[in-house]
């Protein structure tokens, strides 16, 4: 692991890490879209992907910027195994659970960082303030997918008459 010199640089790098985890996820989930809806799940991964790899970059700069080194991408997924995915497939109900999670998990990221930029402010002075308000900007967006369009792109499942969920139709 990259020696972590104070609680700020720790979250700079989560950050750049989260962004490359969630990035490889998202083209993973683009891969391996199947069924009826693969053109949907298909298209919003590559699109959603395409974001995060220009997030990806934007927080690798930030580290550097902060003097903070970065681990090369093809390591940073090491020890987060449990947050890469693994399905071979994934069918529309399948894919949009796993994006809902892939933001989740970048969320929380980016909201420990915001929450450390804030509170780090008054060192970095405008400086701070400027990349606060992008991060901000970032987190709003990935917050009105996950709470407003993934929610409602999510079908519920049928329940059976015991009011179990029941294998979402394909
Ligand atoms: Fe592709």
């Amino acid at each position: 692991m990259i020696e972590i010199k104070d609680a700020s640089t720790m979250h700079y790098e989560g950050a750049y890490m989260a962004a490359v985890i969630a990035a490889n996820n998202m083209k993973y989930v683009h891969w391996n879209a199947v069924g009826k809806q693969f053109d949907r799940i298909h298209n919003m991964a590559s699109d959603y992907y395409d974001k995060l790899a220009d997030e990806m970059d934007f927080f690798a700069e930030l580290c550097l910027q902060n003097r903070v080194p970065i681990k090369n991408p093809c390591l940073v997924c090491d020890g987060y195994e449990d947050i890469i995915f693994t399905n071979s497939e994934f069918e529309y109900r399948d894919g949009m659970l796993a994006i809902q999670t892939i933001i989740q998990n970048y969320l929380s990221f980016l909201g420990t960082l915001s929450a450390e930029l804030a509170s780090i402010s008054d060192r970095y002075g405008p400086n701070a303030t400027s990349q606060q308000s992008e991060i901000d900007a970032i987190y709003a967006y990935w917050s009105k997918e996950l709470d407003y369009k993934l929610s409602r792109r999510i079908p519920q499942l049928p329940k059976d008459e015991d009011g179990v969920a029941v294998e979402y139709p394909e």
